[in-house]
């Protein structure tokens, strides 16, 4: 068994630093037993997650999205979902652990850099510190990309048919971005392609505006990778004393 305090969690920030400009709390969030043998890992904290660490028995969930934002401890009222979450990691005695921003930006394992290289961009230059990436192909097309893309992900949204050039070849700047990256859109150099996890309705005009193809992956859903990254880094560091689940 492997001590919450004296092992793990020094392992685990030693692994993703906490970064100073993260809303969300890093690392332990709720304390459940001393000692861990069964860790979950899932992209946010959602009941039927919780019901997958209850039939794993697990004593520890980590999480991209934890319950803990803007830093602070909660103001409160506490109530509805947020009651239910906290009275089911206290009465179960189960930790919780987050990992926001440093699973964002982690350079091997993080959402964006295994974002990219599932679709095949595998050498990005990085943008604001890590959260957003952008990479050039040559001789492609929107529509090309778009359909390689498709074979790789699951596509929730795009705006392909309101891209007059999607089938001229030419070099290709592809953007992207885990999570909700629509306000990116502002700021990025110019895209001919941007994916992110989710946008806000406005950003659909923006792109095309600005004549940006842009694809929404679901914002859970285009940040799996990181939590499976750092699943496969903990049993690199921990191997057989400890067992592993993706909830
Ligand atoms: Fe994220
Ligand atoms: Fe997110």
């Amino acid at each position: 068994m492997i001590s919450l305090y004296d092992d793990f969690l020094p392992w685990f920030y030693s692994v993703l630093p906490e970064i100073s400009h993260d809303c969300a709390l890093h690392g332990l969030q709720i304390e459940g037993r001393p000692y861990l043998k069964r860790i979950g890992f899932a992209v946010s904290v959602t009941q039927e997650v919780c019901e997958r660490a209850l039939s794993y028995e697990i004593d520890t969930l980590i999480v991209h999205h934890g319950l803990f934002w803007n830093k602070q401890m909660l103001r409160g009222p506490i109530f509805g979902a947020l009651k239910k979450h906290f009275e089911f990691f206290i009465c179960n005695q189960i930790s919780l652990l987050g990992a926001h921003l440093p699973l964002d930006i982690h350079p091997l394992w993080g959402n964006n850099v295994l974002l990219g290289q599932k679709i095949g961009l595998t050498d990005p230059i990085v943008y604001e510190k890590g959260l957003l990436w952008r990479q050039k192909i040559s001789h492609s097309s929107k529509k090309d990309f778009f359909e390689h893309c498709t074979r790789m992900l699951s596509v929730k949204n795009h705006n392909l048919l309101d891209m007059q050039d999607a089938k001229e070849i030419h070099d290709l700047w592809i953007g992207w971005c885990t999570g909700a990256g629509g306000s990116f859109l502002e700021s990025l150099p110019y895209c001919d392609v941007f994916l992110t996890g989710e946008v806000p309705e406005r950003s659909w005009e923006l792109a095309k505006m600005q004549n940006t193809l842009l694809m929404t992956l679901g914002h859970d859903d285009s940040e799996i990778y990181g939590i499976v990254g750092l699943k496969e880094e903990c049993a690199r560091h921990y191997g057989k004393n400890i067992e592993l689940f993706l909830l």
